[in-house]
């Protein structure tokens, strides 16, 4: 079915909501939870379809799974597969992640590649180097990750770049290599901490998550663990941006302010009203916006995953913006939706020129990714007149309810069903 958005633009939105668990952190640590001795309960999951199509990962590797609201029971001791199918693999990227989970299981992984996408080739050369620093035999013939170790042995990985599928993928090798690894260069993203925390929590010795030089002491017991995910930063950063964009006054909740700095202060660059306390942060906005200048970096920076909803917002600023997208070579298609819409837009190689109009105007437009699609979300939401975006099983598969959330702080948006 491919569902359709209708978004009526220029409504405020204004009030309380609350924000999920983090997808990208969801996505690393359900594989991890097969890792265990015994049955792990897992709180504050997204309801998205990345966590469904691992729900039936799982379920086809032996494991007994049940999922209901937020919370997922993951009962690892029946697990006796290695290689997951192409057809459920192929749904989410992050499926590769069993990899090196399987691996440390079984000696043996055979899991189809994950594909590039619209945002770039993603290539995923570092998570092989770090597979056989630790000792395993690693082939990708037929687009298929096939690794094999009689056994893993700690070692010093490199990364050539803080890759945060790499890091994970690291780490997810290491607990069960004998003796210390040290993964340098890490990415330092607030879901590869909860990783660390989640591992940790089953009895793993994981330490300087969040820096980039993470040291595992691999080869203990990891036992099943109660664990909440961590709140979803990219989602707390997409709702941040839909309230400035409508010169709304929105509280958002249950989320981690210091996780988003980056976007706060380019928000207040743009002179938007940013206020965060312990566990909420507050946006307000008059609707007009100061032009900025914007490179994508790993966390700290500025994350790539809010380029995209950030640049839509840019569109309308007083001034010209430059923004740099340093991690993926390809994540400015969605640009050429909002030049449909009216946007004043040029791009050269990893950069966009973006000079503000008066407003966008509502058009029928396409999400080509998640991210891109919450742009189109956002665009829709600041256009004059109806807005239509197809292509919404990628804005659903990543964010819980987003229509919902929205339309509850005063947007309207329809979900349209197209057979
Ligand atoms: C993760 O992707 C996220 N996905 C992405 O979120 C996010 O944009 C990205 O990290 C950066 O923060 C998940 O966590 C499931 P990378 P990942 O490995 O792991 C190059 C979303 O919308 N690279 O840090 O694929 C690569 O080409 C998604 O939620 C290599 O060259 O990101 C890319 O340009 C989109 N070789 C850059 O590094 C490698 O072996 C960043 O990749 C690995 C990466």
């Amino acid at each position: 079915m491919k569902d359709r958005l209708r978004i009526q633009g220029g409504m405020r939105l204004e009030g309380e909501v609350a924000v999920s668990g983090g997808k990208n952190a969801a996505a690393a640590i359900i594989p991890a939870s097969l890792l265990a001795d015994s049955p792990s309960t897992i709180e504050n999951l997204p309801d998205i379809e990345d966590v469904h199509v691992f729900v039936e990962l799982l379920r086809w590797l032996g494991a007994k799974v049940v999922f209901e609201g937020n919370t997922m029971q993951v009962d690892p001791r029946t697990v006796d597969k290695h290689n997951p199918p192409y057809e459920l693999v192929s749904r989410i990227r992050a499926s590769y992640y069993l990899a090196p989970v399987l691996l440390g299981l079984f000696k043996r992984a055979k899991v189809p590649m994950p594909g590039g996408c619209d945002i770039g080739a993603r290539p995923i050369d570092q998570t092989l180097k770090a597979l056989r620093v630790l000792g395993a035999e690693v082939n990708t013939e037929d687009d298929v990750l096939d690794c094999s170790a009689d056994e893993l042995m700690g070692g010093d990985i490199f990364l050539d770049m803080p890759s945060v599928g790499a890091t994970v993928n690291s780490m997810l090798a290491a607990v069960n290599a004998t003796g210390a690894t040290a993964i340098h260069n890490a990415a330092k993203e607030p879901h590869i901490v909860d990783l660390a925390n989640f591992l940790s929590s089953m009895g793993a010795s994981v330490k300087g998550a969040g820096t980039d030089l993470i040291r595992i002491r691999g080869g203990r017991q990891l036992h099943g663990t109660n664990y909440t995910v961590v709140p979803d930063q990219i989602e707390t950063g997409t709702l941040m941006i839909a309230a400035a964009a409508t010169a709304g006054d929105v509280m958002i909740t249950g989320a981690i302010p210091t996780h988003m700095e980056s976007l706060s202060a380019k928000l207040l660059e743009m002179g938007v009203n940013v206020q965060s306390e312990d566990d909420w942060i507050r946006v307000r906005s008059n609707g007009a916006f100061r032009a900025v200048n914007v490179k994508t970096q790993g966390y700290p920076g500025f994350p790539t995953d809010l380029q995209q909803p950030l640049s839509a917002v840019l569109t309308v600023a007083s001034g010209t913006s430059i923004v740099t997208e340093t991690l993926f070579e390809s994540r400015f298609r969605f640009l050429d939706e909002l030049r449909r819409m009216g946007a004043n837009v040029r791009v050269i190689e990893n950069t966009a020129i973006i000079t503000g109009v008066e407003r966008l105007r509502g058009a029928k437009v396409s999400a080509t990714d998640l991210r891109a699609g919450a742009a189109m979300v956002i665009a829709g939401l600041m256009a004059e007149g109806v807005t239509e975006i197809n292509g919404v099983d990628f804005i659903l598969r990543g964010y819980e309810r987003l229509d919902g959330k929205l339309c509850g702080l005063g947007a309207s948006i329809q979900r349209i069903q197209v057979e």
